[in-house]
């Protein structure tokens, strides 16, 4: 009896040591993960910032330049068409690194706020993915921290990322929500499907759950006939449903 009870009290004491363990290992990989994250953001900001006022300053001035000597060449010239042809070039670089800077980091989520770029990143999904993209919004908005909406809008990025690349669907329903006590992004699909559970993890499912985590909120990876409004027909698709405290979105 004695010797059950020795065994089971020791038992007891190491299987808690262990559960303390994985519980320190657990916090600090999600602190790692969360570290990496900020960094990630910090990095592309910086790149957006510099692409946009570095490099659009340059060209902008080469594209003025570049009209006005066009201007000086006589009228009908080869040498006025070429520069005119030069200018058109530098004009379509200087859209092509707004967009870039505008996809590494929507400078507008400081400016505009987070509706308005969703506003503006939404058809964008639309023309490159070649998925509709079926809007809603609900509620009465309210302004959104922007150090707080790039974690949204990363995981509305990745969800329609994943959408595209893996359901199949050529539909998808965005919902932002706004409601008294919290902000609620779903992304839908009736594609494929997947299990959350068991699906080969990419760091994608595992950066939103990090960044719900990073503004205190959920994300959650359902079937759309488990949602309360469930549309999909035979119940396939994915369901992408974030919800974060509306405390933890004011600045
Ligand atoms: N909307 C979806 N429809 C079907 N399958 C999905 C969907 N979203 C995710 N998946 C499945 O879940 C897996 C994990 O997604 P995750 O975003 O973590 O990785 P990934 O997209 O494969 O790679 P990455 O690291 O580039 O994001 C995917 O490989 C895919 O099989
Ligand atoms: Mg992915």
């Amino acid at each position: 009896m004695i010797a059950i009870l020795f065994t089971s009290l020791y038992m007891i004491r190491s299987n808690r040591r262990l559960f303390a363990q994985l519980a320190a290992l657990s916090e600090q990989r999600s602190e790692l993960a969360q570290k990496l994250i900020a960094t990630q953001e910090s990095t592309l900001r910086h790149i957006s910032r510099e692409l946009h006022d570095e490099f659009g300053q340059i060209l902008t001035a080469v594209g003025a330049m570049l009209t006005r000597a066009g201007n000086h060449a006589p009228e009908g010239s080869a040498l006025r068409a070429e520069l005119r042809e030069v200018c058109e070039i530098t004009q379509s670089t200087l859209d092509k690194v707004r967009s870039l800077s505008q996809a590494l980091h929507p400078v507008m989520l400081e400016e505009t706020g987070l509706e308005s770029t969703l506003d503006w990143y939404l058809p964008v999904v639309e023309r490159q993915a070649g998925v509709h993209v079926f809007y809603e919004k609900s509620g009465e908005s309210f302004p959104v921290d922007g150090n707080a909406a790039i974690h949204v809008y990363r995981v509305v990025q990745e969800a329609l990322n994943n959408l595209t690349r893996h359901s199949g669907a050529k539909e998808s329903w965005v919902r932002l929500r706004f409601l008294p006590q919290a902000l609620e992004v779903e992304v839908e699909d009736h594609g494929r499907g997947f299990d959350a559970q068991a699906a080969r993890q990419g760091i994608g499912l595992v950066a939103m759950r990090e960044r719900a985590e990073l503004l205190g909120g959920t994300v959650e990876f359902l079937r759309p006939e488990q949602a309360a409004d469930g549309k999909s027909e035979n119940g396939r698709g994915t369901l992408v449903r974030l919800r974060v405290p509306r405390k933890k979105l004011e600045a």
